[in-house]
């Protein structure tokens, strides 16, 4: 996977290889098991760019659990608007559950930060984060995170989920902005 590819007006450049994603995927998941296995746990994926992530957690999960999705949004283009939207809204009762939130990346944190008390609201038992991606260095809000896929450098990414303004969701592996030299 030598290849760029060209969404919009950008160009990208392969990063992260759909085998090493399940590679890692496989891990978290194995880990999650041990804390959750006999708990039953809700898995609350954030949509848009956490379904591809979540569909394969959840099968690399073999034990009990539930999956749902919320929608919030808070990207334009290539950054952060630093406003969290809510467009799909909750429809479990998640009082006394485990709640394992799933998100495709970790940015700003603000998507997260600003999601965890309206989360609290419903009393669950307990909630973790798991995110494939994080960009340590974007991160302006104090968040616990309990599994992380891999921690990235703060270039914007597309692939495995992600998008750009739309496009680039569908693409096996995970690409990063190329640089403009
Ligand atoms: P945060 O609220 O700043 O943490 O951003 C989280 C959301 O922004 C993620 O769930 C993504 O949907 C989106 N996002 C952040 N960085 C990227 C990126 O590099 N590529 C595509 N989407 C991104
Ligand atoms: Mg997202």
């Amino acid at each position: 996977m030598s290849k760029t590819v060209k969404i919009h007006d950008l160009v990208f450049e392969p990063y992260i290889k759909n085998v090493t994603i399940q590679k890692r995927v496989k891990e978290i998941a194995d880990a999650l098991a041990k804390d959750f296995s006999d708990k039953k746990p809700i898995f609350l994926a954030i949509l848009n760019g956490s379904f591809v992530f979540a569909a394969d957690l959840a099968r690399a999960c073999n034990f009990d659990h539930e999956v749902s999705f919320i929608k919030l949004t808070s990207y334009e283009g290539t950054t952060s608007t630093g406003k969290v939207t809510t467009q799909i809204g909750l429809q479990e009762d998640l009082t006394d559950r485990d709640v394992i939130i799933v998100e495709d990346i970790i940015d700003t944190g603000t998507t997260i930060y600003t999601f965890l008390p309206t989360l609290k609201a419903y009393n669950p038992k307990s909630i973790s984060v798991v995110s494939l991606l994080s960009k340590p260095s974007a991160l302006k809000y104090p968040l616990t995170m309990n599994h992380i896929g891999f921690e990235i450098p703060n270039k914007f990414v597309v692939g495995y989920g992600l998008d750009y303004n739309g496009l680039g969701r569908n693409l096996k592996d995970i690409y990063q902005l190329k640089e403009v030299k």
